[in-house]
């Protein structure tokens, strides 16, 4: 049986993994950079582009290595298309296509969002639709309506910030490094959540809104003096991350689900991920961004056959 290569450049992971057709994950290579855009505290798009260029074929080498094979078992290419970084997401696009049309194999262009749903049909876990899923990550928070597994459909989205946005904005607030989600959920174990009370914006319909939250807390560290701050930032890492999670969980159950799921890098937040014992949580290596989602949404979407994709350009947008 031919296997899947996944190939998952859109942002500042640089990952490759294969991938069986059914779903088995024979290795999940993920190489960050986060330590080259800490001191920016935030991607810088260029570096990121960069970066990739070096990484991508050692890294697709190694995600290879570690399955057991070579190219020649592989059977199809899976790569993220969109939405992304263009400058991030066409380094994956072309080596993606170098590589299928090297083989003449079929290359599957996948969409990222897609990608972190299929997160949740790789075994051992391997969810069935239906079911209602929060996507929650740095660039995107969406609530979903999965009726099928090669697709969903809108219920709401975030009218400004995305929850991970949310959480890397507040860690730079509080002078924490990037990505700012892991540090809120560490530094927020040692504090109290009813410390502050920071506001949960309430917008009509299933959408969400962060930026009201993140202006909330800079007005609160900017009434304390340097060493207030210090004393109080494991208290403001908390309550401001209990504000997103009291956000996320009311929104999730408006909906009235009979199952819900979630993914995402937000996914990996340990309160967010106790606060909903009922859900189906991605397994904590495949919240943040990596290639094996990739390979398993090209599972349930269409490839391009040979030499089609030649054309083929990534996109930084999802529509
Ligand atoms: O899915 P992802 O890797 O990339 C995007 O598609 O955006 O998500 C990255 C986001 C970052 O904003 C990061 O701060 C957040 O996920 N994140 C977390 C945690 N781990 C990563 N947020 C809260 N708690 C965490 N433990
Ligand atoms: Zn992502």
């Amino acid at each position: 049986m031919k296997l899947i290569l996944g190939i998952e450049t859109s942002c500042d992971e640089t990952a490759a993994a294969v991938v069986t057709a059914n779903g088995e994950i024979a290795s999940n290579v993920v190489a960050s950079q986060a330590e080259l855009h800490t001191a920016f505290g935030g991607v810088v798009p260029e570096i990121a582009s960069r970066r990739h260029l070096e990484l991508v074929n050692p890294v697709i080498q190694q995600a290879l290595r570690e399955a057991g094979a070579t190219l020649d078992d592989v059977g199809t290419v899976a790569v993220t298309a969109y939405p992304g970084l263009i400058g991030a997401l066409l380094v994956g696009v072309s080596a993606a296509k170098a590589l299928a049309w090297a083989r003449r194999l079929p290359l599957v262009p996948v969409n990222h969002l897609h990608g972190h749903v299929a997160s949740l049909y790789l075994k051992p876990l391997d969810l069935e639709p239906p079911f209602t899923c929060l996507l929650a990550s740095g660039g995107h928070t969406m609530l979903l309506d999965v009726q099928e597994r090669g697709g969903y459909r809108a219920l709401g989205t975030t009218l400004d910030d995305a929850a991970g946005e949310a959480f890397d904005k507040g860690a730079r607030l509080l002078g924490l490094g990037y990505p700012g989600g892991r540090e809120i959920d560490e530094l927020a174990k040692q504090g109290d959540p009813a410390a502050f009370d920071f506001p949960v914006a309430r917008v009509p319909g299933l959408d969400f809104s962060f930026s009201g939250l993140k202006t909330a807390l800079l007005y609160a560290v900017r009434d304390l003096s340097p060493q207030e701050l210090a004393a109080r930032r494991p208290d403001l890492a908390a309550s401001y991350q209990r504000a997103i999670v009291r956000a996320l969980v009311e929104r999730v159950e408006a909906v009235d689900a009979k199952r819900v799921a979630v993914v995402g890098g937000v996914a990996a937040n340990s309160e967010l991920r106790v606060a909903l014992p009922q859900a189906a949580l991605a397994p904590l290596p495949l919240c943040t961004d990596n290639a094996a989602m990739i390979a398993s949404a090209a599972r349930y979407a269409e490839a391009l056959p040979y030499p089609d994709y030649l054309s083929l350009d990534a996109r930084a947008t999802a529509g």
